[in-house]
């Protein structure tokens, strides 16, 4: 015997199904897994030897994202070659505005003169004795490169417990 309320029933579940799963693939844009990362920009707005400014993770971190051109430890995007590293001088905190991609070096710091690899933002010279810090950087299916974390102390920032 054949119950049309089942049918009624299966045939709605279907219908609602489809339409949950037609809303996913249209409209919600990816999300970047870690709930704290902030979008910095789009791929396609970052040409070879290009930075584009940001402040992460508060509005007091001056930072700075640059695609060298060239792969490195750490790069993300297709051609793993853009990295994120603070502008605060490592030894007073003073913003360092000067990067030359050409020569790979962010520097020299206005202050004390010194200057760090943009690859790794190991100091080359001068006065400081630590090295920037990194702005970890995710990159969405979408092509958004997003700001996920920090890899050392912001300058003025109070140690974390146990360092
Ligand atoms: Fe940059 Fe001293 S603050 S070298």
């Amino acid at each position: 015997m054949h119950d049309d309320r089942i049918d009624r029933r299966r045939f709605t579940t279907v219908l609602l199904g489809a339409t949950a799963l037609a809303a996913c693939e249209e409209g919600e844009p990816p999300k970047p897994a870690d709930p704290n990362a902030r979008p910095v920009v789009h791929l396609d707005a970052l040409a070879d030897g290009s930075t584009v400014d940001f402040w992460y993770p508060e509005r007091r971190h001056a930072a700075f994202a640059v695609k060298l051109g060239a792969p490195v430890d750490g790069g993300v995007g297709p051609d793993q070659d853009i990295v994120a590293w603070h502008r605060a001088c490592p030894h007073m905190g003073c913003p360092i505005s000067a990067v030359d991609v050409q020569r790979n070096c962010l520097g020299p710091c206005p202050c004390h003169r010194s200057t760090f690899d943009l690859r790794t933002g190991v100091q080359i010279q001068g006065r400081a004795s630590q090295n920037l810090v990194r702005v970890r950087l995710e990159v969405l299916a979408d092509g958004t490169v997003c700001a996920t974390g920090i890899e050392g102390v912001p300058f003025g920032d109070p140690l974390p417990e146990g360092a």
